[in-house]
């Protein structure tokens, strides 16, 4: 991490810096991310499998994370066919902040959890090349965010992740299995109508 953090906390390799973002900083995030959304509607995803996802994604960049009924993957188009919007800057600014890398990100994804949504147990492993590192932003409601390791059934540590907490996951933590069990509906006054917003910068292709 590029970064001295005071409040920094590691679970298994994934560090999270409590307090990253503060509320200023918060809401321009979220102003960014409504622009964002006008040209990039949250989508109810399937997976390969045919469950509907309970989050909502939206994305930035070159590379949209997208699944459906042929799998997980990366796309330069959205599903209607148009590109993805550009990253906001602030985001970026994030990455060059926690990233600990030069390269800068192609893909930027949106996730929003309304109440009761959740994310499964599963390691990011669609990008290209899996030595970048994740940087992921979290606006909004508490979510509780459960960190495994690179085995699928290894033991598990949980964190409440807070509006403007960044988590990283880097070298040892990239591959680390993750998961959402939970958010507290309500927690947070930053988005007006409840609920949480993930951002997440990769680099994929
Ligand atoms: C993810 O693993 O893609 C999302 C993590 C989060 O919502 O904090
Ligand atoms: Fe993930």
């Amino acid at each position: 991490m590029g970064d001295l953090f005071s409040d920094k906390l590691e679970l298994n390799g994934v560090a999270v810096c409590a307090g990253a973002l503060d509320r200023p900083a918060q809401e321009q995030m979220v102003k960014d991310l409504r622009l964002l959304a006008g040209n990039a509607p949250f989508r109810q995803y399937q997976t390969p499998g045919g469950r509907k996802m309970s989050v909502r994604m939206s994305a930035a960049g070159a590379l949209g994370w997208v699944t459906d009924r042929s799998g997980y993957r990366y796309d330069p188009h959205q599903p209607d066919g148009r590109d993805w919007p550009e990253i906001p800057e602030g985001v970026l600014a994030v990455w060059r902040r926690f990233s600990g890398v030069n390269r800068i990100p192609d893909s930027c994804l949106v996730n929003f959890y309304g109440k009761g949504a959740k994310m499964g147990m599963h390691q990011d492993r669609d990008e290209a090349d899996t030595k970048w590192p994740v940087v992921s932003i979290s606006l909004g409601d508490d979510a509780l965010f459960r960190v495994g390791s690179a085995e699928p059934r290894g033991p598990t540590k949980s964190v409440w992740l807070k509006s403007g907490d960044v988590a990283v996951l880097s070298g040892e933590g990239r591959m680390v299995y993750h998961g959402i069990d939970r958010i507290r509906f309500g927690s947070s006054d930053l988005l007006p109508d409840g609920g949480r917003l993930n951002v997440t910068l990769r680099v994929a292709g």
